[in-house]
């Protein structure tokens, strides 16, 4: 593992490298492993998009509206290449992969999220004529030997890849062609990065993939030693009982009974999933291509509370899907209801070129009966976000402060094990601390607490 600073190196003798970050965690990680192996060519990181001689941005395709705001960033950065001489652009990342040809007519560097090893050598070779590309994807790449350079502000809470890819074929996504097949990192260099961030002063990891529950670590010499994700996290969770652990995202089809039962025995793995429904109709999640029905995801939740009854549960819902009706529609608001997430990210469909769903099924729900669907859907989350923030009131919580409260610098805000945001008044704790608080209020988006203690 290389083993440079954990933080950006402020050198003003080094060309600067301005960096922007779209779409998941994934790569908002990514971005930090670019940052290392760009530190480890010679280059800074700027946050002043003025003062950088290379102007990435690390994309994605999830939707359509994600590409388009990419396209207009393109055309402010051009004039940043007016301006100043010698600049150069490049795209990285998810929409790289996916519009190699089309974008290198517009920028100088076009690079797929398994090309991050070359991106010294593909900014040495570029010229005024010569734009650089490289969109392999690999079978193999980790980045498992590179520590990433963190770029959070507060220090508290990082993020570590323990896979790349995903072997899942959901008919709407285009994952799997931007960031190709699944592949698990080895747990031992997962653990390590673990280690050097606890020692750093972190006191949160979350460790992310597509599909986390899919994770499995095969040693060639032995097969006792093989890893599977509920063992991984055990690894992890062993550090430090300070350091806490998070983990995303999970599949209903994939989330075993072990990994639950393994949150349930160490009070620092968090007690939190995201576990995506994409839909509450069984109809739709077939077509989906989701590999589990309506009652199969009723039955995890069921496990899950049993065994971890106050364990925060969210999702993601994408809304009008190919050929939904509005029988399909009313059960995903009925799960909904009957789930009571805590929170959800919700998407109304979009879709992908070259994916299962543009090949099979036509996007035949018209735009105003899609966003009507999601405005319903986003509503009544509303509802049911303080349904769930209201059954907090009177508990205490043990919370991880991340800071000042944005409203409030006499106020401290921070997660719960659930996740959920708490804001409570300051004894002059800095971010990293531990506090335990009462819940005394609640909105839709935040627990409002009381010290004490
Ligand atoms: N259209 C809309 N939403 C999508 N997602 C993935 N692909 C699409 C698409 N084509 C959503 C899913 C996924 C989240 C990351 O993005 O809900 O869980
Ligand atoms: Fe992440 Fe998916 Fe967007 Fe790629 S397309 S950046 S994997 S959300």
């Amino acid at each position: 593992m290389n083993t440079h600073d954990i933080r950006p190196i402020t050198d003003p003798s080094r060309p600067k490298v301005y960096i922007e970050t779209y779409g998941c965690q994934m790569n908002v990680n990514d971005s930090e492993v670019i940052l290392s192996i760009l530190q480890d060519a010679g280059y800074a990181l700027t946050e002043d998009i003025e003062q950088a001689s290379v102007i990435l941005a690390n994309t994605c395709s999830i939707r359509d509206n994600a590409e388009q705001r990419i396209w207009g960033r393109i055309d402010q950065f051009k004039l940043q290449k007016r301006k100043r001489n010698g600049v150069v652009i490049g795209i990285v990342g998810c929409m790289a992969e996916r519009l190699k040809d089309k974008l290198l007519e517009a920028v100088d560097l076009v690079a797929g999220p398994d090309a991050y090893r070359s991106l010294p050598q593909l900014l040495a070779a570029i010229t005024p004529s010569e734009p650089q590309i490289n969109v392999l994807l690999s079978h193999e790449e980790t980045y498992a030997d590179i520590s990433p350079v963190r770029m959070d502000r507060n220090g508290v809470s990082a993020f570590i890849s323990i896979m790349r890819g995903c072997n899942n074929v959901c008919s709407y996504c285009v994952v799997p062609y931007t960031r190709g097949k699944e592949r698990s990192r080895d747990p031992y260099t997962i653990v390590r990065e673990a280690e050097q961030l606890f020692a750093n002063g972190y006191k949160e990891v979350t460790l992310l993939g597509q599909n986390v529950d899919s994770y499995y670590w095969k040693d060639e010499d032995n097969a006792d030693r093989n890893v599977n994700f509920a063992q991984l996290l055990e690894m992890v969770a062993k550090i430090s009982p300070e350091l806490r652990v998070r983990f995303s995202t999970s599949h209903p089809k994939d989330i075993s009974d072990e990994v639950i039962y393994t949150m349930a025995m160490y009070e620092n793995i968090c007690r939190h999933i995201h576990l995506p429904v994409q839909s509450g109709s069984s109809v739709m999640l077939e077509k989906m291509r989701r590999k589990y029905d309506r009652e199969w995801y009723l039955e995890r939740v069921a496990k899950i509370r049993s065994v971890i009854p106050d364990c925060g549960l969210t999702t993601d819902v994408i809304a009008g899907f190919c050929g939904e009706t509005e029988q399909d529609h009313k059960d995903t608001l009925s799960l909904m209801e009957q789930v009571v997430f805590d929170s959800a990210f919700m998407f109304a469909y979009s879709e992908r070129p070259g994916t299962l769903a543009s090949r099979r099924y036509p996007d035949d729900i018209p735009y105003e009966v899609k966003t009507a669907r999601l405005n319903e859907i986003i509503a009544l989350q509303g509802r049911m976000s303080l349904k769930s923030n209201e059954k907090e009131i009177g508990k205490v919580l043990k919370v991880l402060v991340e800071g000042p409260s944005k409203k409030n610098p006499d106020e401290l805000c921070g997660r719960a094990s659930s996740n959920k945001m708490c804001v409570f008044p300051s004894r002059g704790e800095k971010a990293g601390d531990y506090c335990e608080v009462k819940v005394t209020a609640v909105t839709s988006a935040t627990l409002l607490c009381e010290r004490i203690g």
